[in-house]
C-alpha cells in the first residue's frame, strides 16, 4: 500500500472507530460486536506499525498508557473546582430553595436538575479545538495534579470531540469504578494474595493516581461528565441542555439518572425515588446533587468561597443506626456450625426496618465485645441483613450479659467442639434435629439432588412427624406417609414422590455435593467425581490419593476421609444404595468427554490466551496440536484466522468459532448432563455435534 492510500485508510479507520466508541460509551447503543471493534483496532495498529508517522495523539490506539512519571506536575484550574454544601434533610432542602428564590429575586417555582452524586474522583478534561490536550484532578480546587496520561487510558473519555463543539471546552466529571467491576477486581486481588480495596472510591482514586499509566490502563475506570469549567464558544443557556450538548460531543453523561423538575417538592420526590433504587444502581452514590437549571440565575447567585449558591448535595440517610441487642440467639447449620445472631430492637436503617444482625462467630463477638442489652451501631450496606459494627460501651449500666461459647448444642444438647484454628464451634450430635433439617434441605436443593417441591416447609413436617431421621429415609416415604401432612392432596403427594424417585439417578457430582461433606462445594464435587468416577472408588480413596489431586488441599482431603470413615455415614450411604439411588458415573480424567480429540487453535481469541484454551481442552481429556491434518478433530478459529482455517476447510475438519468453543467448555465445566452423556458415548453432545 502506498503512503497516500495508507493515510486515507488511517483517517477512515479513526473516524469509524471514533463513531463506534461514541455509540458504545456515550450512547450505550453499540452497532457492532466487540470482536468487530477489535478487528478494526487491529487493522489500525498494523497500519501504524507499518507507517509510524500516521500515529496521532487522538488515534484510538493510544489508550495503553505511556512511560511512568516521577511525579504529577501541578495543574492550576482556569476556573476553581468548587465543592458542594450539604442538605441533610428535607427542611434543609426547603431552606436552600427559599434562599435561591430570595437572593435570585424569583417568585415562581425554580427549575432544578437532579443528578446522582457519584462516589468517585472529580477530574477536569481540557479540549482545545475538540482535541483532548490536558486533564487534572480536583486537588484543593485551585491547583490539582496533571494526570492526562492516565485519563487518556479511560476508554469512555473521547480523545477528540465530535459535532459542533466550542473551541475551548473544560469538562468536569467523576471518574469511578462500577460495583460489579470493583467486586471482580477485588476477588482477583484476593486470589493473588494482594491487598484489596475497601470501596470502589478508593479503588478509583488509587488507579487514577498511578505514576505508571500502563497500570491505570488495566483498571476498569469510567467517567460521567456533569459540568463545565472554562468555555469559549456557543452553548445552551441552561444546565440540562448543556448536559445533552456534552453527550452530543461524545462525552459520557448520565442522562438516564438526570431529572429536570420544578420546585422543592418535586426535588424531594426525586430524592425518595433514588433512595429506593440506590442499591440497584450499578455504581456507588452517596446522595443527589440539585442544581439550578437556568445558567443566568446561576450567575446571579454566584458562589461563596468554597461552594456555589446554585447547587447543593442532598445527602442520603445514613446506612447506620443505633439500637439495642435484645438477645443473642444461636443457630445450628447443616454441618453443625453454631452461629450467633443478634436480635435487635427494631430500627430503621437506610429506609428499611431491621430486627436481626449477623454476628458471624465468637471471634467477632469477642472483637466487638457485644453483650445482650448493649447499645450498638448497626450498618446496612447492600445486604438486607445488617452487621453490628460497634458497641457503645459508654452506654452500659452493668446489666449486660455476655454470651459464652456454648459447650452443648442449643438444639439437641449434644457436646460442641471447636477445632484448632477454627472460629466456629460445631454440634457433634449425629441426630441433631437442627442439623438434620438443614442437611435435608441441602440434599434436596437445586444444585444437589434437585428434588422439586421439597423445601423447608415439607422438611419441617417430615421431621415433626418423625418420618425421616436421615437423607436415605426420603426414599422410603409412601403416599400414606405424605397424607399425614397438613394440606396434602393426592396430586401433590404424587408429584413429590415422583420428584424423589427421579432424583435417584442424578449425576454423581450432585450426590457428592448433596451429602454435605465439609469443604466440598459444587466445584470440588465435580473434581472428585471426575477423578474417581464412582462412589465406591471415592469411598476407598486414601488421604495421599486425594492430596495428589490438583485443587484438593489437605483440609478437603482430610474432610473427605473423615466423612467416609464415620460408620454412621457409611450406614446411610448403604441405605441410599439399597433404596435404589444409583448416580450416573463420570468418565475418569484420563478419559474425559474430549478423550482422543485433537484441537488446533488459530487466530486471535479475545476471551482467553492460547495457553489457557489448551489447558481447558486438556482438562477434559483432549489434546492441542500446532498444525491441521486429517487427524485434527476441531479447529478453533479466532479473529484473523489464516492458512490453518483454510486448510481445515479443505480437509473438511469441523471449525468452531470462539463463541462456540466457549459455549462448549461452559457445558463441560458446568458438569451438566452433556459431559455425562458424552462419556457414555450415547448423547448427541448438544448443538456442536461433537459427540456424534
Ligand atoms: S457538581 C460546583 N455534580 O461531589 C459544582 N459534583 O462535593 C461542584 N460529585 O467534588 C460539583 N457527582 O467530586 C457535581 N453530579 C455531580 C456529582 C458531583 C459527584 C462530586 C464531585 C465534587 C463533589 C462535591
Amino acid at each position: 500500500m502506498d503512503h497516500e492510500k495508507a493515510a486515507r485508510r488511517h483517517a477512515e479507520l479513526c473516524s469509524i472507530l471514533h463513531r463506534h466508541s461514541y455509540l458504545y460509551y456515550a450512547l450505550d447503543q453499540p452497532e457492532i460486536s466487540d470482536s468487530q471493534y477489535d478487528r478494526l483496532i487491529n487493522e489500525l495498529s498494523q497500519l501504524e506499525k507499518d507507517y509510524p508517522d500516521l500515529t496521532s495523539s487522538d488515534s484510538p490506539t493510544q489508550r495503553v498508557g505511556a512511560l511512568p512519571l516521577d511525579k504529577f506536575p501541578p495543574y492550576r484550574h482556569t476556573v476553581p473546582m468548587l465543592s458542594l454544601d450539604n442538605a441533610r434533610n428535607e427542611d434543609e432542602l426547603y431552606e436552600f430553595d427559599l434562599r435561591i428564590k430570595k437572593e435570585g429575586g424569583r417568585l415562581d417555582e425554580i427549575e432544578y436538575v437532579c443528578e446522582v452524586k457519584l462516589d468517585g474522583l472529580a477530574v477536569e478534561l481540557i479540549y482545545d479545538k475538540g482535541m483532548l490536550v490536558n486533564g487534572a484532578t480536583r486537588g484543593d480546587g485551585i491547583v490539582g495534579e496533571q494526570i492526562i496520561e492516565n485519563l487518556r487510558t479511560i476508554s469512555s473519555i473521547p480523545l477528540r470531540l465530535s459535532g459542533n463543539y466550542p473551541q475551548l471546552l473544560e469538562v468536569r466529571g467523576e471518574v469511578y469504578i462500577d460495583k460489579e467491576s470493583f467486586q471482580k477486581w477485588n476477588r482477583e486481588l484476593e486470589e493473588s494474595g494482594s491487598p484489596t480495596f475497601a470501596n470502589p472510591r478508593n479503588a478509583a482514586a488509587g488507579s487514577l493516581r498511578q505514576l505508571d499509566s500502563r497500570i491505570t490502563a488495566k483498571r476498569p475506570l469510567t467517567i460521567f461528565c456533569y459540568g463545565l469549567g472554562a468555555m469559549a464558544g456557543q452553548l445552551p443557556d441552561n444546565h440540562f441542555s448543556t448536559l445533552q450538548a456534552l453527550r452530543d460531543f461524545g462525552l459520557r453523561v448520565n442522562l438516564a439518572e438526570t431529572k429536570l423538575v420544578r420546585g422543592p417538592a418535586e426535588v424531594i420526590a426525586c430524592y425518595h425515588d433514588l433512595i429506593v433504587r440506590r442499591e440497584e444502581l450499578p455504581y456507588e452514590i452517596d446522595g443527589m446533587v440539585v442544581k439550578v437549571n437556568d445558567l443566568a440565575l446561576q450567575r446571579d447567585l454566584g458562589e461563596k468561597s468554597r461552594s456555589p449558591r446554585w447547587a447543593i448535595a442532598f445527602k442520603f440517610p445514613p446506612r447506620q443506626a443505633i439500637t439495642s441487642v435484645v438477645d443473642i440467639q444461636l443457630q445450628v447449620g447443616r454441618t453443625g456450625a453454631i452461629t450467633p445472631v443478634a436480635i435487635l430492637a427494631p430500627v430503621e436503617v437506610s429506609g428499611v426496618m431491621v430486627s436481626r444482625a449477623s454476628l458471624h462467630n465468637w471471634d467477632e463477638i469477642a472483637r466487638l465485645d457485644v453483650r445482650i442489652g448493649d447499645q450498638v451501631v448497626v450498618e446496612r450496606a447492600g445486604d438486607v441483613i445488617p452487621d453490628v459494627v460497634q458497641v457503645l460501651v459508654e452506654k452500659r449500666n452493668g446489666s449486660e450479659v455476655c454470651v459464652p461459647l456454648p459447650d452443648s448444642c442449643p438444639e439437641c444438647g449434644s457436646p460442641v467442639s471447636k477445632l484448632a484454628g477454627e472460629v466456629i464451634p460445631r454440634c457433634q450430635g449425629l441426630a441433631c434435629p437442627a442439623q438434620l433439617k438443614e442437611a435435608l434441605i441441602h440434599f434436596a436443593s437445586r444444585n444437589a439432588m434437585d428434588i422439586e417441591g421439597l423445601g423447608e416447609r415439607y422438611v419441617e413436617q417430615l421431621l415433626n412427624l418423625g418420618l425421616v431421621s436421615n437423607i436415605a429415609d426420603l426414599y422410603k416415604l409412601t403416599q400414606a406417609d405424605l397424607f399425614r401432612f397438613e394440606r396434602m392432596g393426592e396430586k401433590l403427594a404424587e408429584n413429590l414422590l415422583t420428584a424423589i424417585a427421579q432424583s435417584k439417578t442424578r449425576p454423581l457430582p450432585r450426590l457428592l455435593f448433596g451429602l454435605g461433606i465439609r469443604h466440598v462445594g459444587v466445584h470440588l464435587a465435580k473434581v472428585l467425581a471426575q477423578q474417581f468416577g464412582s462412589l465406591p472408588a471415592l469411598e476407598g480413596a486414601s488421604l495421599d490419593e486425594l492430596c495428589a489431586i490438583h485443587e484438593v488441599g489437605p483440609q478437603v482431603a482430610q474432610s473427605v476421609v473423615n466423612f467416609f470413615a464415620a460408620p454412621r455415614n457409611r450406614e446411610i450411604l448403604e441405605q441410599l444404595l439399597a433404596a435404589g439411588v444409583s448416580p450416573q458415573t463420570e468418565a475418569k480424567r484420563s478419559g474425559g468427554p474430549l478423550a482422543g480429540k485433537i484441537f488446533v487453535f488459530t487466530g486471535a481469541m479475545s476471551r482467553f490466551g492460547r495457553k489457557e484454551a489448551q489447558e481447558r481442552v486438556e482438562r477434559h481429556g483432549g489434546r492441542a496440536s500446532g498444525s491441521v491434518s486429517k487427524k485434527t478433530d476441531y479447529v478453533i478459529a479466532g479473529d484473523e484466522a489464516g492458512s490453518k482455517l483454510e486448510k481445515a476447510r479443505e480437509l473438511g475438519v469441523t471449525v468452531l468459532s470462539e463463541e462456540e468453543f466457549t459455549e462448549l467448555l461452559k457445558k463441560l465445566e458446568d458438569g451438566d448432563d452433556t459431559s455425562d452423556t458424552a462419556s457414555n458415548g450415547t448423547g448427541t453432545g448438544g448443538q456442536f455435534s461433537l459427540f456424534d
